[in-house]
């Protein structure tokens, strides 16, 4: 099966693929282990911001290549850039060997939104493409942004002009911890993917309710990022370690005191949307 099938299998099956941002190494390691574990596609999430840190594209294809080889990784790995916001950024990694694109040009025009989507697109040698309408609020590598609702009208006129694989609506979801209940516009979601058949992606994962996630993957979510909750899992693991190990200095010991941590919330995120048992 294709990466493209792999999306719209879920769509029809009503269950959604996680996307689970990596850091690392060990990040994507763990996260590997858990998929192949439970058996479920996955997409690697990786911002700008990580590619940075990590050293660059060359260095994640290469990391995620050898970690699917030597760990006997079977399941459906798409390694897939994150709100990349220039059209260097999404060529260089369709160049590195990237599987999936989302080019985020939500933060200009409409226009212009559209006309780079397009270009990411002509370039693209069989990955899949995200694109981002309306704003998705709260914080992405540090950066705030606001919040703007995307409208059924809008996303039908954006999908009618670009070729897209994947739409990132804007309703209510916020990157990074809420303040509050979430309020996401469960109804107009349905709407949109009615409407348009589209395979939808809801970003900023961490911290919705199971109840809110399941009724997402029922109004047409068929890709749902998680990044936060991955890292808290782990924070409060390596807390709870360093506190009774202080002696400890020895980094594998230290970073891997958080695996079965982040473990849990990517078993539990699995779970939640259905995915387990699908690769
Ligand atoms: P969270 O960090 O809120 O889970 O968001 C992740 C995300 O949407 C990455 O694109």
């Amino acid at each position: 099966m294709n990466i493209k099938e792999t999306l719209l299998k879920a769509k029809n099956e009503k269950y959604a693929i996680p996307q689970f941002n990596i850091n690392n190494l060990e990040w994507a390691k763990y996260i590997l282990e858990v998929c192949e574990e439970e058996k479920s596609p996955v997409f690697l999430g990786v911002s700008s911001g990580a590619a940075k840190y990590m050293g660059g594209f060359d260095v994640i294809v290469g990391m995620v290549n050898g970690l699917k080889k030597d760990l006997n990784i079977t399941v459906p790995v798409m390694l897939h850039l994150d709100h990349a916001t220039t059209f260097e950024l999404c060529k260089d990694a369709v160049d590195a060997g990237f599987d999936s694109i989302m080019f985020d040009g939500s933060k200009g025009s409409y226009e212009d939104n559209i006309k780079t989507t397009n270009e990411v697109k002509n370039y693209l040698k069989g990955q899949l493409l995200e694109a981002e309408i309306g704003k998705i609020g709260g914080e992405e590598d540090g950066i705030a942004n606001e919040l703007y609702f995307t409208s059924v009208e809008e996303a039908e006129d954006f999908i009618s002009k670009t070729n897209i694989d994947m739409l990132a609506p804007a309703l209510g979801s916020v990157h990074g911890i809420y303040k509050g209940e979430p309020d996401i516009k469960l109804d107009i979601m349905k709407e949109i993917s009615d409407k348009t058949n589209m395979p939808l992606v809801l970003h900023g994962g961490s911290g919705i309710p199971e109840e809110i996630l399941k009724q997402a993957v029922q109004n047409g979510i068929c890709k749902a990022n998680f990044n936060t909750e991955l890292q808290l899992g782990w924070h409060k693991a390596v807390l709870e370690f360093v506190e009774n190990n202080k002696d400890v200095y020895d980094p594998r010991k230290v970073i891997s005191s958080g695996e079965e941590g982040l473990k849990n919330v990517a078993r539990e995120y699995i779970r939640i949307l259905g995915s387990k048992g699908k690769a």
